[in-house]
């Protein structure tokens, strides 16, 4: 006990000289977990001397969440208005969800898909019927459920399409985002996604986002399988499509026998005030690709919806992975869904993201040159000068309280969880105000 306090002493007194005195101490500090103490400047120091450098974070040391608000490790509290990029819409550590997470977790958590198990198909049934497909694959992470898009996409294109084998193309928005792996990077418009990692994934096309002219003409290819997009691009900088993008983009895959693959990774699940974001124009995708929020931000959970058609081209053996549709990550999906619905959290990201956007509006308009979003996915972009760019503003709203991070550079995303309540989004809205106000 003595040995542990002052060790943890002796870390907290390094503070940023740690890097140069680690050698001394690490050995133990690794050995010995240190549950209390910490400090901000040790997380960071000993996340980059341990762990790859494949991040850029804020610097902030989070050790608790709940519902719209985390904690650093000195106890200081901030409003999160990044959600885990839209994975916590339910809030931080929902008890519904944790309560399912902690049941399930007591009684079977991964059998492989060799046995069946008894959650997966009460939660097929039910995430099938909410949605209204005909079937479900599940996966974990949203990069894999956009890899399992591919493969059912080229899988249809060759066994019900007929394209020549292995000829199949699959069609991409310019500043998409759908992840990390080879395939995803293969269709990124992103030198940071790319540069470096080829060679890259053959048989995709990148037309221009928000296009329906240069759709039409990549569709002229027979050769064409399926168009992957988002309904509104996250990563890129919250770029809402014109009004009638979707519908348009509907009735070209449907002209041209073209699957239209709608990745709701970061937009589904009520981000932007309906359960869909294809919603919003009544469009109906030939498959839809669900992630991040599908699990209230407590564990991997992804999926693919598609109707038979498409889904049972793919046959035993031909996809899967060890922990797809375990029944702890079913259990826990269920209950993510069950909340979005019972606390009525589209309507909520509705009524709250046009407040938050009104105010938004009346910042300075020499330093917020945009405010745009649906729903509580948001976005001002900051105008670069000498003193003020995006980073320092976000430096400067954590030193305030609110935490939201740059994308794209001059863009700072505001989503914060969809339970946010009035008075909670008007404190942060004040808080930024004011941190604008500061520069
Ligand atoms: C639209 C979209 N698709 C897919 C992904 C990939 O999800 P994951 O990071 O869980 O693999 C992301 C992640 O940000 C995303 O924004």
């Amino acid at each position: 006990m003595l040995s542990k306090l002052i060790q943890r002493r002796t870390l907290g007194a390094l503070g940023s000289n740690i890097k140069a005195q680690m050698s001394s101490v690490t050995t133990a500090a690794t050995e010995k977990p240190i549950e209390e103490g910490l400090t901000s400047e040790y997380v960071f120091d000993r996340e980059s001397k341990y762990g790859a450098h494949n991040y850029h974070p804020l610097p902030v040391a989070l050790e608790r969440g709940k519902g719209v608000c985390v904690w650093d490790v000195e106890g200081r509290r901030y409003f999160d208005f990044l959600s885990a990029y839209s994975a916590v819409n339910q809030g931080h550590c929902h008890p519904k969800i944790l309560d399912a997470l902690k049941t399930q977790a007591d009684k079977l958590t991964l059998t492989s898909r060799a046995f069946y198990n008894d959650v997966l198909g009460e939660y097929e049934e039910y995430i099938t019927k909410l949605f209204n497909y005909n079937k479900v694959l599940p996966m974990n992470t949203g990069v894999e459920s956009g890899e399992t898009a591919c493969k059912l996409a080229r899988k249809w294109a060759y066994t019900v399409k007929g394209i020549p084998k292995y000829k199949a193309q699959i069609v991409f928005a310019a500043g998409n985002f759908w992840g990390r792996t080879m395939s995803a990077i293969s269709s990124s418009t992103d030198p940071s996604s790319y540069e470096g990692f080829g060679p890259f994934m053959p048989g995709f096309k990148i037309i221009p986002y928000n296009d329906l002219p240069a759709l039409e003409r990549a569709l002229q290819d027979p050769n064409v399988a399926a168009f992957m997009v988002e309904p509104i691009q996250g990563e890129a900088g919250v770029i809402v499509p014109d009004e009638g993008y979707l519908t348009g983009v509907r009735q070209l895959c449907t002209t041209h026998n073209v699957l239209f693959i709608a990745d709701e990774v970061q937009t589904g699940l009520a981000r932007t005030g309906k359960m869909l974001a294809v919603d919003h124009e009544d469009v109906r995708p030939d498959m839809v690709m669900l992630g991040k929020a599908l699990s209230g931000g407590v564990y991997p959970v992804s999926a693919v919806l598609c109707d038979d058609e498409v889904m049972l081209t793919i046959k035993p053996g031909e996809h899967g992975s060890t922990y797809g549709g375990n029944p702890l990550a079913c259990r826990i999906a269920l209950a993510s869904l069950e909340v979005i619905l019972e606390e009525k959290l589209a309507e909520n990201a509705t009524a709250m993201g046009e407040l938050l956007r009104a105010e938004l509006m009346k910042c300075p308009s020499d330093i917020v040159t945009h405010v745009r979003g649906k729903g509580l996915l948001n976005a001002i972009v900051i105008k670069q000068t000498k003193d003020c760019d995006a980073w320092k503003v976000c430096l400067r709203l954590r030193d305030n309280g609110l935490l939201a991070k740059p994308t794209h550079g001059d863009t700072i995303r505001l989503a914060p969880p969809l339970t946010i309540k009035e008075d909670e989004i008007r404190e942060s809205i004040d808080i930024i105000h004011k941190t604008l106000l500061s520069f």
